[in-house]
């Protein structure tokens, strides 16, 4: 049973006979779930694991079965080899595992790079795939379709009532005024795109044709497509690809000191992470942040805040910046990652103050706003905002911290601070390489991290890992350090 979201779309939820849509949709199997009746955190070790000291998961395994061998050398003979590929093939999932083609089974703590929310093989993400597959997957934006309405109605209405987006957390906004609109795309770079598209209108709009400049931040990743990846201040990704998009200016996240040269009359737009995710997990301060956006108020730019990362409850509320102070809220939030649980989705959430500037075939996508993406997107919000969701991620993410406090004490010449929050943390690691290096001892034993940054390995598990899967996580990470040392 969903609860209400604001008594506008609780109505709507109410009345199958006006959008039978809404009511298949509120099925959720979240309360089915055993995971979240659990009110007990496990023990906290007294001293670091060596139980994972020994490779179970050698690379490459000692005898590759011929789906593995096959499936590889087919795909370096078709696929771009733009990617740094493991030779691992995956074969299938369950909750927060995985399973190769030879049988060996590892812990994800990279869900797909922060996207699988709700675990792999999700049932109900699965049935609502199948139930609107064959209904109506794709209509084009030349009609409107239910699913589309619904889910942008439910972004808005939960960011008015979580906050985020200048709302109050726990504001009661208004019931029938929405406050915001969406624009729906099909990934994270898109939405960005689309992000800062409105930006430059807006900036044309408020400061005429000068007015085209556009503020990004070292350590940032934005997306690979020119736009995108003009804002992404990583030489290695943007040098093969020069000339970029002018104009753009680079400052450094949480440096207050020349922001006034750093932004000025010509700005559009600022885009930042309020958690940098590739960067390394670096949180934008909040003092930072509200002198940021005020001299963007300033100066007539648009704040765009890259939430495709950390948000959507990966830090434990709605947003990233939910629970900040309103003078710190951007302008426009783009999303993507988890909104349909690893189905391809992004969209762009922008105050109505600059929707406005978008007019008819001022911007557009073939596949934006499908049925199918957003009947997915809307049954992975309704999910991960239940508030037993909420809390159970935040009782987890409680646990993980407790037990990656520790290891700075035990490893005190490998291990540097915890940076990020809910289920977004990074574990700095002192010595250059060792990121790498425990990502790889990880692998060979069972778990699968992420590094970002160049001195900090990455958890990022799905949203609903349980405390038992954490703790293994973590015995698996203490005996890695306990190797390294
Ligand atoms: C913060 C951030 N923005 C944008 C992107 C690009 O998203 P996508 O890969 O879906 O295009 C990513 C991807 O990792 C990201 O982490």
């Amino acid at each position: 049973m969903l609860r209400p979201v604001s008594p506008r779309v609780c109505c709507k939820f109410r009345r199958p006979n006006r959008l039978p849509y809404l009511a298949r949709f509120t099925v959720s199997s979240l309360s089915s779930s055993e995971l979240f009746s659990k009110p007990a955190t496990l023990e906290l070790p007294n001293a670091p694991s060596v139980a994972y000291a020994a490779v179970t998961h050698p690379l490459p395994g000692p005898a590759p079965s011929s789906k593995t061998r096959e499936t590889i050398a087919l795909a370096k003979d078709y696929i771009l080899p733009v990617y740094a590929r493991l030779p691992i093939v995956l074969d299938r999932g369950q909750g927060s595992w995985v399973w190769d083609c030879d049988g060996r089974k590892y812990l994800d703590f990279s869900a797909g790079i922060a996207v699988n929310a709700l675990g792999h093989a999700d049932e109900g993400v699965s049935e609502m795939l199948k139930s609107q597959s064959s209904k109506l997957m794709h209509t084009s934006n030349l009609y409107y379709n239910e699913p589309s309405a619904a889910l942008a109605s439910l972004l808005v209405t939960l960011t008015q009532r979580e906050g985020g987006l200048g709302y109050p957390a726990g504001d009661h906004h208004p019931t029938g005024v929405p406050g915001a609109k969406v624009f729906f795309c099909n990934s994270g770079t898109e939405a960005n795109e689309g992000a800062l598209k409105v930006a430059r209108k807006v900036g044309k709009d408020r400061g005429g044709p000068t007015k085209t400049e556009i503020v990004c931040f070292q350590q940032s990743f934005h997306g690979r497509s020119f736009g995108a990846l003009s804002v992404t201040s990583t030489r290695k990704y943007q040098d093969p690809f020069m000339p970029l998009v002018p104009g753009v200016r680079v400052g450094v996240l949480n440096q207050s000191e020349g922001l006034e040269d750093l932004i000025t009359e010509n700005t559009c737009a600022v885009i930042v992470e309020p958690i940098q995710g590739e960067g390394g997990v670096n949180s934008a301060d909040i003092e930072w942040m509200r002198k940021l956006v005020q001299r963007a108020r300033d100066t007539g730019a648009v704040v765009i805040f890259d939430e495709i990362q950390c948000g959507l409850y990966r830090t434990g509320t709605l947003w990233a910046h939910s629970a900040w102070p309103v003078d710190c809220h951007p302008d426009i939030v783009t999303m993507a990652k988890p909104l349909a649980n690893g189905y391809p989705i992004g969209a762009v959430l922008m105050r109505d103050a600059v929707m406005g500037t978008m007019t008819t075939g001022s911007h557009g996508t073939t596949f934006g706003g499908s049925p199918l993406a957003c009947s997915l997107g809307f049954h992975v919000l309704d999910r991960l905002s239940q508030r037993e969701f909420v809390s159970h991620l935040n009782r987890t993410s409680a646990f993980l911290l407790r037990r990656l406090e520790r290891l700075s004490g035990w490893f005190p010449d490998l291990v540097g601070p915890i940076r990020g929050c809910g289920l977004i943390i990074g574990l700095v690691l002192i010595r250059e390489g060792d990121a790498q290096r425990l990502v790889e001892l990880a692998r060979e034993r069972g778990v699968l991290l992420l590094t970002a940054g160049t001195d900090c390995v990455r958890l990022v598990p799905s949203l609903n890992v349980s405390e038992e899967e954490v703790s293994h996580a973590v015995d698996v990470i203490e005996s890695c350090l306990g190797l390294l040392s």
